[in-house]
């Protein structure tokens, strides 16, 4: 049974994430100044089990659901990640289950990750200059930490391994073609991501945004590169091949070129809060009919009619709007606690 919403989106990515603490603190994420030492993370109580999240991710892929992409936070931050994953690559008929993190705890587990049946990885990684790598880790991470990362989960065949970059205009937008540069020819694929209004705590301003298709004109001028074309319906990254064989990039243009209209994801929070949309101010709570004694059926019926009613596209109605209304978007869900 594939269940559709009001707009006629199929159900077929699910997001999860495991734990909404982070060893960075990238500014335009969970920013230092506001997310200090006493800050009130989800208590570890209310995190699901591994077996609570295999069983809201079979249950989804019951309706539907092809992918899977675990996230945070950092999710490398549990000691169960190997186990979770264990439960949840063995759910039939999976397409594809993926890993977000931010690379710097990966060298060592890399290898773990891939036996316990994990398929490929993304590694956030938005500069490859150190410094400004730090800066934009929240003075947290060290960059050759993430490149060691990147370099084990090659070796242990969670391929293709992505990198994905935020650009933000003034912070770290001159050092794009240098990022490029450094994964030609590697087989990582590098996606630029437009900075997005997520959540309410980066004080994010249009005028930070570097476009892309002005991205996309810079880095022409310096390798020639061809259009490809999107392997499915609805995936968010378009992509290109530099015409010397070099490899392949993506951009993601979330802002400039919203993709709501075949948006298929929902996101799950670490304690069991049901999103269907990343700018979601609420999740439907499933911990309680998870911890509540809810059989398969029922819970299989609260997702189904969660996403029935689904009529989320707030990419394209901010597109549509200048600048947000004073008070727009108030009360969003932050992006740590429900992944990218
Ligand atoms: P692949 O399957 O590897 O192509 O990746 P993916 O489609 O799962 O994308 P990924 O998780 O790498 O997402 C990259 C970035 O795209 C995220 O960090 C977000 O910034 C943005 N993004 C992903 N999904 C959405 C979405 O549904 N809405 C919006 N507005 N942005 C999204
Ligand atoms: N805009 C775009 N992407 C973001 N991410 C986090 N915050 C933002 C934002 N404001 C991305 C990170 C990472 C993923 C978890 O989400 O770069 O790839
Ligand atoms: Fe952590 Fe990722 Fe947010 Fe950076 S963007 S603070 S790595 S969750
Ligand atoms: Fe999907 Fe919401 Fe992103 Fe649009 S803004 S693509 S509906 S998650």
């Amino acid at each position: 049974m594939v269940v559709q919403d009001t707009r006629r989106r199929p159900l077929r990515d699910l997001r999860i994430s495991l734990i909404d603490r982070c060893n960075f603190r990238c500014p335009y994420c969970m920013p230092a100044e506001l997310f200090t030492e006493d800050y009130q993370f989800i208590d570890r109580s209310l995190r699901l089990t591994p077996d609570e999240i295999a069983r809201v991710a079979r249950v989804m892929v019951e309706l539907g659901v092809e992918k899977i992409r675990l996230t945070g936070g950092e999710p490398l931050l549990r000691k169960d990640l190997e186990e979770i994953i264990r439960g949840v690559s063995a759910i039939e008929p999976l397409k594809d289950l993926a890993l977000t993190t931010n690379g710097v705890l990966l060298a060592e587990r890399a290898q773990a990750l891939r036996d316990a049946g994990l398929r490929r990885i993304t590694v956030s990684l938005d500069s490859v200059d150190p410094e400004i790598f730090a800066r934009m880790s929240g003075g947290r991470g060290e960059l050759d930490k993430a490149l060691a990362g990147i370099r084990a989960a090659q070796e242990a065949g969670l391929s293709p391994v992505k990198v994905n970059a935020v650009v933000q205009k003034g912070v770290n937008d001159h050092g794009v073609l240098d990022l490029l540069d450094h994964f030609r020819g590697t087989g990582v694929v590098v996606r630029m991501i437009e900075y997005m209004d997520v959540g309410t705590r980066n004080g994010w301003l249009k005028d930070e945004v570097v476009s892309s298709a002005e991205l996309l004109e810079q880095i022409a001028r310096r390798w020639p590169v061809e259009a490809l074309d999107a392997r499915y319906r609805g995936e968010v990254a378009r992509r290109f091949r530099y015409a010397d064989g070099a490899g392949e990039f993506g951009l993601i243009s979330s802002v400039s070129q919203p993709f709501c209209g075949d948006c298929n994801r929902a996101r799950l929070s670490s304690d069991g809060g049901l999103y269907t949309c990343l700018f979601a101010t609420h999740g439907a709570p499933l911990r309680p009919m998870l911890r509540g004694g809810a059989s398969d059926d029922e819970l299989r019926e609260a997702i189904s009619v969660i996403w029935r009613r689904r009529a989320d596209r707030y990419s394209e109605i901010r597109s549509a709007q200048p600048e947000t209304p004073d008070g727009a978007g108030d009360g969003k869900v932050e992006m740590y606690r429900i992944g990218g």
